[in-house]
């Protein structure tokens, strides 16, 4: 697609390009004027990009993953969403219906009988997995002197060893035997560490160096492992975080370079194309999603509300 800024220029460059046929000026120009008349872009992907293929979408019952979960129905997945909320986890599958076709199984992603029960709900019901997206998870903003055990195993249960499970169980069930996989691992903005909540930036970091190792490993069974960091995206999970967090978030605005927080599309687009053949020869890097975020912002305001809440 050509993205010049300027429609006239444009317009006025195809008109002079005498090497151009007619029928190539006006596919372009329908490409130009789909990116500025279009605001609402909707997908990036033709509808049959997923065709015939079986995406599995933790936490897909909410924020992030629920966006992912529709935008592989919308181009032509069969999607499984899995979560622990069960009521939750129905109403969700009952919206998503609406646009392709979607189960659902309760799972908690640390306990190894819920992912053998999800295992089994997928070869009943498809009798194979095309797609990964790690994107369940969970954390709580602590000053790491504060955290304790419990605390920190539960983050690293969650997000680092809950991904490990989930991954090793779908490879050995589904990817290596079929020799053909891809999975994508949403992780965090962890660039620069991941000050006022230790434990996250530890299991993510955990998850990144996990996902080099086995698109290493995992290369010869054609299986394709990334990561997708978003900053800060404006969704349900965010909206958990206390007031002062959130209204720290808001002023934290204006020092990303791109002046705006994400939103669940941004991400889903990421990992729209790290699951597709469009993707075919990337393997074991990170995308981040962020308005470049990680690479400026200061990362300190987290802890600075919370020491303030200490006062
Ligand atoms: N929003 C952001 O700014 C942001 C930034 C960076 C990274 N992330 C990460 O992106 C992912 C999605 O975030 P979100 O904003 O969409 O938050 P969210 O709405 O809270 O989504 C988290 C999902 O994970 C599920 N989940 C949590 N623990 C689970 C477990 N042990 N087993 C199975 N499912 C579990 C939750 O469902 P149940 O409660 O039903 O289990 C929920 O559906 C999370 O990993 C989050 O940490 C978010």
């Amino acid at each position: 697609m050509i993205t010049c800024s300027n429609n006239i220029v444009f317009r006025q460059f195809c008109s002079f390009s005498v090497k151009m046929n007619k029928a190539k000026i006006e596919s372009l120009i329908v490409c130009q004027d789909l990116y500025y008349n279009n605001k609402e872009l909707k997908n990036m992907f033709a509808k049959n990009t997923f065709e015939n293929k079986i995406a599995l979408v933790t936490g897909g019952r909410s924020g992030i993953g629920y966006q992912i979960a529709k935008d592989y129905l919308l181009m032509g997945a069969k999607v499984v969403i899995c979560s622990r909320k069960e009521d939750l986890l129905k109403k969700a599958e009952e919206e998503l219906s609406e646009f392709g076709s979607v189960t659902s199984q309760s799972c908690d992603i640390r306990k190894e009988e819920d992912i053998s029960a999800l295992v089994q709900h997928i070869k009943d019901v498809h009798g194979s997995l095309d797609i990964l997206v790690n994107n369940a998870g969970g954390q709580f903003p602590a000053l790491a002197e504060y955290i304790n055990n419990k605390g920190w195993n539960a983050v690293i249960n969650n997000n680092l060893n809950g991904t490990f499970f989930m991954t090793r169980e779908m490879a050995n069930h589904f990817f290596i035997p079929q020799k053909n996989g891809t999975i994508v691992n949403i992780i965090a903005d962890i660039f620069r560490g991941f000050p006022g909540m230790a434990h996250t930036g530890a299991a993510r970091a955990g998850v990144e160096n996990l996902t080099k190792t086995l698109a290493q490993e995992w290369s010869e069974f054609n299986i394709r492992i990334n990561c997708v960091a978003p900053g800060i995206i404006e969704s349900s999970g965010l909206k958990q975080y206390p007031q002062q967090i959130q209204d720290m978030f808001e002023a934290a605005k204006k020092a990303i370079p791109m002046g705006r927080f994400g939103d669940v599309k941004d991400v889903s687009n990421a990992v729209g194309f790290l699951s597709c053949p469009l993707s075919a020869y990337i393997t074991g890097v990170t995308i981040y999603v962020d308005g470049a975020q990680h690479l400026s912002y200061d990362k300190m305001g987290l802890v600075n509300v919370m020491k303030s809440f200490m006062k």
